[in-house]
């Protein structure tokens, strides 16, 4: 085992050792409530050697406490704002009530600095799921503010011990361990590419190794919560195969043929391995892949049973009739290389210099941030086509919040034929993608981009269900 663990970490830069079994869940108070506070706290996110990062976080660290209970389970958050500024809790994929989506000017107030709130809801769906700040998010995610949360199945698929969470983020560092602040509102960054770390972590740790048993399977539940970045990572290199995305599982394991798979910032997807070597996972996108997280297989102390096959167990979802579904058109325009033009702002069309005093850099339909009126409205349970045409020169992660849709078309390339179910896709440069979803749900529900620059700089607009 000591020789099969200096292999893999031969793939690392340097020899750091942290090793992590599965991260403890959230305990609930006596009186059935999670206890989550945001606060500022020090983590290290850098080498042991380096200096601790001023964060904000959930309960000291980042990601927060992994918030886990049963699907149908009632959850009761009761949560304390120890910032200096207001925020909200944002319960990301949940087919939620609406009052308790905690978007900080739409469904609720921000809580205020020393006041708090309860969440209040169901869960529908077992999944793979998170939380994160959602009042600027821009500044407050990238500080710390976000955790998992994950909903078992009613029999859950794995034991627990063989479903493990790992949340990916990339921090922008100025220096060894500390956190690039003035990086934050940089405008430059919000009409290009969003704000891109560049320093990456999976659970708040950087080029840990977890110990696995040989022969056993194991479910990786991989989070995006990086404020931009696109994680490329390709599971035929380990040899998973791929179990679910954004929550929605499938009714079986499936290979993945179009390596390597984005993971666009808030997307998740859950993978499958059979442990039987030491692994690696690694962000392909550059030159040289980057290790993420390594896994060390080794043979068990005692013999567990192998488990029979995996039983996924898919939510049942409320199919769109696409002979009869209201379509709706969004056209994305604006950002930097070329686009900034013809974007209008309360009102106003801005001009030149104005784009620099608003921060509105992007429209939806020729609008920043259409947040006074609801985008469009649907009656409950009218089935929604969102034609969305990407004009802009960057990719985007557009999130629909309340609701799970499926993927009809996407110019240009293929759409995976089950169509299952996400709350966020990723659109390229020149591309077209129709999505459809029963409008099902009544409240206020944000439309997005998970880039979360993209959204406060105009890429962000909701609708109505009644
Ligand atoms: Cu992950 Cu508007 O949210
Ligand atoms: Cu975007």
């Amino acid at each position: 085992m000591k020789l099969s663990r200096r292999r893999l970490l031969a793939g690392f830069s340097s020899g750091l050792v942290a090793s992590q079994l599965p991260a403890l869940s959230l305990a609930k108070s006596q009186d059935g409530f999670f206890d989550l506070i945001a606060a500022p706290s020090k983590q290290r996110l850098y080498l042991p050697d380096a200096p601790t990062s001023d964060l904000w976080t959930y309960n000291g660290s980042a990601p927060g406490p992994e918030i886990r209970v049963k699907k149908g389970e009632r959850i009761q958050v009761r949560f304390t704002n120890e910032l200096e500024e207001p925020t909200s809790v944002h319960w990301h994929g949940i087919r939620i009530d609406n009052a308790m989506d905690g978007v900080s000017g739409l469904t609720q107030k921000p809580v205020e600095p020393g006041g708090s709130f309860v969440y209040d809801f169901v869960a529908p769906d077992a999944g793979t799921f998170w939380y994160h700040a959602h009042n600027k998010s821009w500044n407050q995610v990238a500080r710390g503010l976000y955790g998992p949360l994950i909903i078992d199945e009613t029999e859950p698929a794995f034991e627990r011990s063989n479903d493990i969470t790992l949340v990916l983020d990339d921090w922008r560092l100025a220096g060894e361990g500390v956190l690039d602040v003035a990086s934050l509102g940089s405008m430059m960054e919000w009409a290009h590419g969003g704000r891109l770390g560049n320093w990456l972590t999976v659970n708040g740790q950087s080029r840990r190794v977890t110990d696995l048993v040989r022969g056993q399977t194991y479910r990786l539940r991989l989070i995006n919560a990086a404020n931009a970045r696109i994680f490329e990572i390709d599971p035929n290199r380990f040899g998973a195969t791929l179990l679910g995305y954004d929550g929605q599982s499938f009714a079986g394991p499936v290979k993945f043929d179009y390596a390597p798979l984005m993971l666009g910032p808030a997307q998740r997807v859950d993978l499958m391995v059979v442990a039987e070597s030491d692994f690696t996972i690694e962000e392909v996108s550059g030159d040289r892949p980057y290790p993420m997280a390594g896994f060390s297989v080794s043979d068990a102390e005692t013999t567990k049973a192998p488990r029979s096959a995996i039983k996924l167990q898919p939510n049942v979802l409320p199919e769109p009739d696409l002979a009869n579904a209201r379509r709706i058109r969004l056209e994305m325009t604006g950002g930097a290389m070329g686009g900034m033009i013809d974007i209008t702002y309360k009102g106003k069309k801005l001009k030149g210099d104005d784009i620099r005093t608003t921060r509105q850099a992007w429209a939806f339909n020729g609008v920043a941030n259409l947040a006074e009126e609801p985008f469009f409205e649907a009656r409950q349970g009218e089935s929604i086509l969102i034609e969305t045409v990407n004009r802009t020169a960057w990719v985007h992660a557009m999130h629909v919040h309340g609701h799970h849709f499926q993927i009809l078309n996407r110019s240009g390339s293929v759409v995976d034929e089950e169509k299952p179910w996400r709350d966020t896709f990723l659109i390229g440069q020149d591309q077209t993608t129709e999505i459809a979803f029963v409008a099902d749900n009544p409240g206020r529900w944000l439309f997005h981009c998970h880039m979360l620059e993209h959204a406060a700089a105009g890429m962000n607009t909701w609708f109505k269900v009644v």
